[in-house]
């Protein structure tokens, strides 16, 4: 465990990444630092490591932690920015390596303060970067009922996504909802059948948090980002926690290996269709003992690819 988030999938990111002592890498979302602090065990004084987040927190453990080590640099920012960031300039030359370990950390999921979880009481927050807007409170309170609707659908996959949006503007009328566990009762009241083992508020608060956070944006524009920025034989390592993101994933690894679209009937090699990425292996899922250990695991996926081109 470090300072409080285990990092997932450790062994196998390490493995994904093929660490060169004197490469240069990127942890695109340094949490606590679990995987960074890896990656630089494995780095000779002269690699070099890039740690971007968007929470001020995890800069400032990044900061306290890591802020004295001469191969480390740290940026505040969110990672679908980093080829224009101004904090990138001197990174220009490509990455040898890219981690993106999706989603939340530990640290903000059960800090109530920061409106994430349902099982806490605490504001309905929901933002990773606090100097951002709106928060999950603000944009629940002042959406049309159909935007709602359709947020809970889109990014909850929630059934009942109608019948809770319908509540909540209903609600709202009188009070603004302002805490989660306003917003969980109001969701467990919505739903008539719950599912076995799941809270019933667990797919509302997702798609809060994606919408809040737009992470599905993020993501789709960093991976082509990710793609211009790594060296050739460079490896691109991500790690999400729901379909919606894996899927993402999934479609732009398989795109950027099939390269460039020609109709199907022109007889074109495979090489000068010019793939990007060659995919790495199949999908990853962490084993029993790493579920049984550290229950956040189980949803994880990771997929690996490497840049394809001339290596100069
Ligand atoms: C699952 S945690 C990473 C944990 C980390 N690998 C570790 O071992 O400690 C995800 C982190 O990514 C950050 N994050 C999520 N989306 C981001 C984005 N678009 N830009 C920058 N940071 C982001 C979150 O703030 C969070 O700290």
């Amino acid at each position: 465990m470090t300072e409080g988030h285990r990092p997932v999938l450790l062994a196998e990111t390490l493995d994904a990444l093929a660490v060169r002592p004197e490469g240069r890498y990127l942890d695109a979302t340094f949490g606590r630092g679990g995987h960074s602090a890896e990656i630089l065990a494995r780095l000779a004084p002269t690699g070099r490591l890039l740690a971007m987040d968007r929470d001020d927190q995890a800069i400032e453990v990044a900061t306290r932690r890591f802020g004295e080590d001469p191969r480390m640099t740290i940026v505040k920012g969110r990672f679908s920015m980093m080829d224009i960031d101004r904090g990138m300039a001197p990174w220009q030359g490509g990455f040898d390596g890219m981690l993106f370990d999706l989603g939340v950390s530990s640290p903000q999921l059960d800090d109530a303060r920061r409106g994430f979880s349902f099982r806490r009481d605490g504001p309905l927050d929901m933002r990773m970067d606090r100097q951002s807007r709106p928060t999950a409170a603000e944009w629940l309170n002042s959406a049309p009922e159909a935007e709602i609707a359709r947020v809970l659908r889109d990014f909850g996959e929630e059934r009942f996504a109608r019948r809770i949006a319908r509540a909540v503007v209903a609600v709202r009328v009188d009070a603004p909802i302002v805490t989660t566990s306003q917003f969980a009762a109001l969701v467990a009241r919505e739903i008539p059948r719950r599912e076995p083992g799941q809270d019933p508020a667990t797919r509302a608060f997702q798609a809060l948090r994606i919408l809040v956070n737009d992470e599905l944006g993020e993501l789709s524009r960093a991976l082509p980002a990710a793609r211009d920025l790594l060296k050739p034989g460079g490896r691109l390592v991500v790690i999400s926690f729901h379909s919606l993101e894996d899927r993402i994933v999934k479609q732009f690894f398989a795109h950027e290996a099939r390269g460039d679209a020609y109709p199907t009937r022109l007889p074109i090699p495979q090489a000068m269709l010019s793939p990007r990425l060659k995919v790495i292996g199949k999908a990853v899922r962490p084993g029993v003992a790493e579920c049984t250990a550290n229950p956040r695991a189980r949803s994880a996926i990771m997929r690996v690819a490497e840049r394809l081109g001339e290596v100069s």
